[in-house]
C-alpha cells in the first residue's frame, strides 16, 4: 500500500504510517484486540521463559495502551480474589477487567504509593516497558532511559517475592552492560533477548531476570 502524499504530513510522520499500515504484528494486533503491536513481544518473551501464570501477582509499568496487560491478564487470569495484575503509566489505560490502573508519573512518590496500595503485599512479577519520549541526541536518550530503568529496579527490588522474575525494556549501546552487573548477583538467571517483535532497526533490547534471590 503506498500512501498519498499530503502538504500537512510532515515525511516522518508519513514514513511512520506508512509503515504501520504495513506492519503484520500491527495488522495481526487489530484482527486480534490487542491495544499495541508491543503487546506480542511480552508474549514471545513469556514464550521462551514461562514467567506468567495463573495466579500471579503482576506489576506492569508504562502499561499504556495496554498491550501488555492483555497477555499478563491472558496468563495469569487475575479475578477479585487471587492474582493481582497492576498496571501503571503517564498516560491513561482504558479499562480492563480485573486490571488496577494507576495514571501517574513513575518518579513521583505519590505514584509509588498508589502501586505499593494497590498491590497489597508482593508482586510475583515486575515488568517494565517504559521507555522516554526519545529526541534523537542519543546521550540524552541513553540517560533518561537509564534513570527510568533504575527506577523500575529500584521498586522491583522492594515489591519482588523471593524466585520472582523481572523484565524490563533497555536501550542497547552501554546501558546492558551497567544494569546487569547490578543485578547478576540478585538473580538465578539473567538473560538478554531481542524478540523477534522487536523491530530490528530500534535499539531496544528486553533484560529477562529469573529466581530472585531477595
Ligand atoms: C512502549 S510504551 C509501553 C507499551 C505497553 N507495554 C503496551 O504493551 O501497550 C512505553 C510507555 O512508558 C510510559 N512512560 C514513560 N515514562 C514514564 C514515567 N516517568 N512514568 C510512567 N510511565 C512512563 C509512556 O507513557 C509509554 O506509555
Amino acid at each position: 500500500m503506498k500512501l498519498k502524499s499530503s502538504k500537512q504530513r510532515s515525511i516522518s510522520s508519513t514514513r511512520w504510517l506508512q509503515r504501520q499500515l504495513t506492519d503484520p504484528y500491527v495488522i495481526k494486533a487489530q484482527k486480534i484486540g490487542y491495544r499495541s503491536r508491543a503487546a506480542f513481544k511480552l508474549k514471545e518473551l513469556n514464550d521462551q521463559f514461562h514467567f506468567l501464570k495463573p495466579g500471579k501477582n503482576v506489576l506492569d509499568l508504562g502499561a499504556a495502551p495496554g498491550g501488555w496487560l492483555q497477555i499478563a491478564s491472558e496468563c495469569v487470569k487475575p479475578d477479585k480474589t487471587k492474582a493481582q495484575l497492576v498496571g501503571i503509566d503517564l498516560l491513561e489505560i482504558n479499562p480492563l477487567p480485573y486490571v488496577t490502573l494507576i495514571q501517574g508519573d513513575f518518579y513521583e512518590e505519590a505514584t509509588i504509593d498508589a502501586i505499593r496500595q494497590a498491590l497489597n503485599g508482593k508482586a510475583d512479577v515486575v515488568l517494565s516497558d517504559m521507555a522516554p519520549s526519545t529526541i534523537g541526541h542519543q546521550s540524552t536518550d541513553h540517560i533518561r532511559m537509564m534513570g527510568l530503568c533504575e527506577a523500575a529496579w529500584a521498586l522491583a527490588q522492594e515489591v519482588l517475592i523471593p524466585h520472582g522474575a523481572f523484565v524490563m525494556k533497555l536501550f542497547q549501546g552501554g546501558m546492558e552492560g551497567e544494569i546487569l552487573k547490578k543485578l547478576k548477583p540478585r538473580f538465578d538467571k539473567i538473560k538478554h533477548v531481542k524478540p523477534p517483535a522487536s523491530r530490528k532497526e530500534s535499539s531496544e533490547i528486553y533484560l529477562v531476570a529469573l529466581g530472585f534471590k531477595g
